[in-house]
């Protein structure tokens, strides 16, 4: 067993908000190890890069996800009470309803589709865009309509806009992420009641299904608990909006490169180059519940352990030049390699590996497509993303002017 390598500092977290990103990659490299101990927020944590942190944080017996967040993030992303937050049967029991809808389903066509004609209809009537905004807006009130929600707030600007605040501002604790918090609250109260209006009505739509949905032990899901959980489908698809951003922006960047996106196949692995390549989830956290050995290291009780996705997907021993955009790669998030982990890894079904990948995968494709069918043209701007802030985006957000029907 050979001793984890310490970060000098005595407390790193005045670097992880500098670095961002870079954080685990950094020490990894200074260190030459592919895990370290460091101090965060005054708290002992085991950093990891590579597929021996995804298999622990996507595997191994013995971890929660209860404690590992700070309470912020946790707040605006999962949530108390969520699928996330679950180990166990009553994890498997909750996720299923989530690989149901989302993979099993026909989700992934039809929010596509969806998404593909509102956000052309929006572009093609406006001159000018930027696509980190127009998107994720449009991929709101396309959840919204998907999940069987009102028209009435699926046309809510303010609601649409808290769904894309929850995930943007979940990354660092500043006012706007105490004003996105109190917004949360706010659209969890409007959930609560339209989840217990659909009580009455059938279990066709995703709002229908959570409100019928029930515990392992038959009880239903209460107001609040299926109220998370739809929160659960609604912000992660807004949040897609941030990775067509940088599909947009590879193209802006190489407008020629759209003449070998005619087949939908190169568009799919377009679409999982952009996960790989893209800055987006950083790293995964858990607490381990008991003692534990893994792959040669020995984990005390309450040990907090920090997995890196982003190095994980960026590291020159895993990937052939990774800091290069190559579709080439024909990457493909049904495998369950622990080194293309943007979001998670593993089996999708028993660990915390997204149930979103399919319906991420094909609104990146359906974005791709929607920006070749129209004229456009992108100004000199900044297209590269600033890695102390997470989540990252293009600096400009991607900008597009000249929008007109080809
Ligand atoms: C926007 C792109 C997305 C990214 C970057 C992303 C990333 C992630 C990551 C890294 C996890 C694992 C968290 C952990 O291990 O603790 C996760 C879990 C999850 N994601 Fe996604 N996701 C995305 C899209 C989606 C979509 C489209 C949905 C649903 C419509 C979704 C729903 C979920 C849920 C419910 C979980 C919790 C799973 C569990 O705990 O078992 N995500 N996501």
């Amino acid at each position: 067993m050979r001793e984890i390598p310490r970060d000098p500092s005595p407390d790193a977290t005045l670097a992880l908000l500098r670095e961002g990103y870079r954080f685990i990659s950094n020490r990894c490299e200074r260190l030459g190890s592919d895990v370290f101990r460091t101090r965060l927020m005054l708290r002992s944590a085991i950093c990891l890069r590579g597929p021996r942190g995804v298999r622990l944080l996507y595997g191994a017996e013995g971890l929660t996800r209860q404690g590992a967040l700070p309470p912020t993030a946790l707040h605006l992303l999962q949530d108390k009470g969520s699928v996330q937050q679950m180990e166990g049967t009553a994890h498997h029991h909750r996720k299923r309803l989530f690989t149901d809808l989302l993979i099993e389903g026909p989700a992934a066509v039809d929010l596509s589709r969806a998404f593909a004609a509102d956000w052309r209809a929006t572009l093609a009537g406006e001159d000018e865009a930027i696509v980190i905004d127009s998107a994720s807006d449009s991929l709101a009130r396309v959840a919204c309509r998907w999940a069987g929600l009102p028209e009435g707030l699926t046309q809510d600007a303010r609601f649409r806009r808290t769904l894309f605040l929850m995930s943007a501002k979940a990354g660092r604790f500043t006012p706007a992420t105490a004003a996105s918090l109190l917004r949360r609250r706010g659209a969890e109260a409007r959930l609560r009641r339209e989840v217990a209006e659909a009580r009455g009505g059938s279990a066709e739509t995703p709002l229908g299904r959570l409100a019928h949905a029930t515990h392992p032990d038959g009880r239903p899901l209460d107001d609040a608990e299926a109220a998370v959980e739809l929160l659960n489908l609604l912000r992660p698809i807004v949040a897609v909006g941030r990775y067509v951003a940088f599909a947009a922006a590879h193209l802006a960047a190489d407008p020629a490169s759209g003449a070998s996106l005619a087949d939908p196949e190169a568009r799919r692995t377009f679409a999982e180059e952009v996960r790989r390549h893209s800055p987006f989830f950083p790293f995964v956290a858990g607490v381990t519940t008991r003692a534990l050995s893994h792959e040669g290291l020995d984990l005390p009780k309450g040990q907090w352990v920090i997995a890196d996705l982003w190095g994980t997907l960026h590291d020159a021993a895993l990937w052939d030049r990774p800091q290069l955009f190559r579709p080439s790669r024909a990457l493909d998030w049904r495998t369950a390699e622990p080194v293309f982990c943007p979001q998670g890894a593993g089996d999708v079904g028993t660990t915390h590996r997204c149930p979103g990948e399919k319906v991420t995968v094909a609104l990146i494709a359906a974005a791709v497509e929607v920006l070749l069918s129209l004229g456009w043209h992108a100004p000199p701007q900044d297209l590269s993303p600033d890695l102390s802030r997470i989540p990252a985006a293009p600096r400009s957000g991607t900008r597009l002017v000249r929008l007109h029907e080809d």
